[in-house]
């Protein structure tokens, strides 16, 4: 038995945690932040896959049963290998579950004309697989998408909020809409880029919808939990929640409460 894993390569998955912790308070959480290789955005599929599976087996080693990649670009990039080549080397009754699927198979409930826009790192962009998995599941949704290679390096250097931050954030969501005036549903389609919302929000046009990952990710863990009793009775439940991090505790501490608004004492570690 253990805490559920979560993992991202920074301090994103830290937006998936808070509505996991929210949704499912009487469990216990492990949170892992590969800050120190972060981001993985622009890295090639072999690297980003390298380093979600030591991930993935670090939290394995330190008594998770059940780990969730809260990174859109491991999800898309590392996910599958790992699901059908890793698990059943390393452990069968083990389960690694991402962020894309989920998020996927909702999205098409929000909009209202079915033109939806995808905001994501260069690696998810490019991997389509939002556009193959929202076919899957909404295929009257035409899908549009655009990559932000500087969002995620802003918002780990705490540079989102300044002007020449914003400069870019704003010309990145320009670009999507202006791939189709009619968009009325945006995805964050990565974990970092929930603090940007609010700012998103406000530079959009009012009918726009723009969509976080963080509760559909909840609610479906919490139905994957009640559907997979056997995985359920694996997770342990004293509501506690443990924090590791490659790179600096003094740095992470001070960046990741902000995200989560309490303070953290997190443990570093090395990933090899
Ligand atoms: N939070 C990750 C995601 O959801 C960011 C990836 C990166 O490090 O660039 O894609």
């Amino acid at each position: 038995m253990g805490p559920i894993g979560v993992f991202d390569s920074g301090y994103g998955g830290l937006t998936i945690l808070k509505d996991l912790r929210k949704k499912l308070p009487a469990y216990d959480f492990l949170y892992l932040g590969d800050n120190a290789r972060a981001p993985y955005g622009t890295r090639s599929y072999d690297i980003v896959y390298e380093f979600t599976l030591e991930a993935v087996k670090e939290l394995f080693n330190r008594g998770c049963e059940l780990v969730v990649v809260a990174c859109n670009t491991a999800s898309a990039k590392a996910l599958r290998t790992i699901q059908q080549n890793d698990l059943p080397k390393i452990d069968s009754q083990k389960r690694v579950l991402g962020v894309i699927r989920p998020s996927s198979e909702i999205i098409g409930q929000f909009t209202q004309n079915n033109h939806i826009g995808i905001l994501a790192t260069p690696g998810t962009v490019n991997s389509d697989s939002y556009l193959l998995e929202i076919n899957k599941s909404s295929p009257q949704c035409s899908v549009y998408q655009h990559a932000c290679p500087m969002w995620v390096p802003l918002i780990e250097n705490n540079e989102y909020d300044t002007p020449a931050g914003k400069e870019f954030i704003q010309k990145d969501v320009v670009s999507l809409l202006e791939q189709n005036k009619r968009i009325d549903t945006i995805l964050l389609g990565c974990t970092h880029y929930p603090v940007l919302k609010e700012y998103i929000e406000s530079i959009v046009p009012e009918n726009i919808e723009v969509i976080a990952q963080g509760e559909i990710v909840a609610n479906s863990l919490a139905d994957y939990l009640l559907r997979h009793p056997w995985m359920d009775s694996k997770c342990t439940k004293n509501g506690t929640v443990h924090y590791l991090t490659t790179e600096s505790t003094v740095e992470f501490n001070k960046n990741a409460s902000t995200y989560i608004g309490e303070s953290i004492h997190s443990e570093h570690i090395k990933l090899s």
